[in-house]
């Protein structure tokens, strides 16, 4: 009996520390390791993706032609395209291509008084949030009246 109850108690504690070892191995302690490393790598990575991505935006932006810089500047080209300037844009708004010759017909004035008190609605939200300085709107009806030559 009393070898019995020894080999039962040794069995007991090789049993104990065999599953304490391969749970501390195969368990917690290196599986953290390998979590933070992995999330040190996506950082890494989306880092990488930023820069990308500012490249990209960089890029468009060098890709609008010099006449239609005075529209890019006053940011029109987030709603207007301008076809006949080769300046692609937003299509909210119609393409401003003939803008110089058929406003006054479409909105009763002239360009220029137009940009400065708009008579459509979405226009003057836009102008009355960034208003226009006399000489940006002179460089956007320079560029307008070129456009629409462009487009004879
Ligand atoms: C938030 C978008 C938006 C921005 C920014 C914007 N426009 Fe417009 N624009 C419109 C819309 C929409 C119309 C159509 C008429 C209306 O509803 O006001 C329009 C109409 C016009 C028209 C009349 C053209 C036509 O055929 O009816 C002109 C000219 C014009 N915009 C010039 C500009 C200029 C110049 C700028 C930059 C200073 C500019 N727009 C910025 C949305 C915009």
């Amino acid at each position: 009996m009393k070898k019995n109850g020894i080999i039962f108690v040794i069995a007991f504690l090789v049993a104990f520390a065999g599953g304490y070892f391969i749970f501390s191995s195969g368990g917690d302690a290196p599986e953290k390791d390998t979590s933070t490393a992995t999330s040190e790598k996506q950082d890494k990575k989306d880092d990488a993706s930023d820069e990308e991505t500012a490249k990209e935006d960089s890029s468009d932006e060098a890709t609008v032609p010099a006449e239609a810089e005075a529209l890019q500047a006053n940011n029109c080209l987030s709603c207007h395209a301008v076809e006949s300037l080769g300046a692609e844009g937003g299509a909210s708004g119609p393409d401003l291509s003939d803008a110089y010759k058929n406003v006054k017909g479409k909105h009763g004035k002239e360009l220029d008084e137009f940009l400065q008190e708009p008579t459509s609605q979405v226009m003057s939200g836009v102008i009355e949030g960034n208003p226009l300085s006399d000489e940006e709107r002179e460089q956007i009806v320079e560029a307008l009246k070129k456009a629409s030559e462009n487009n004879e």
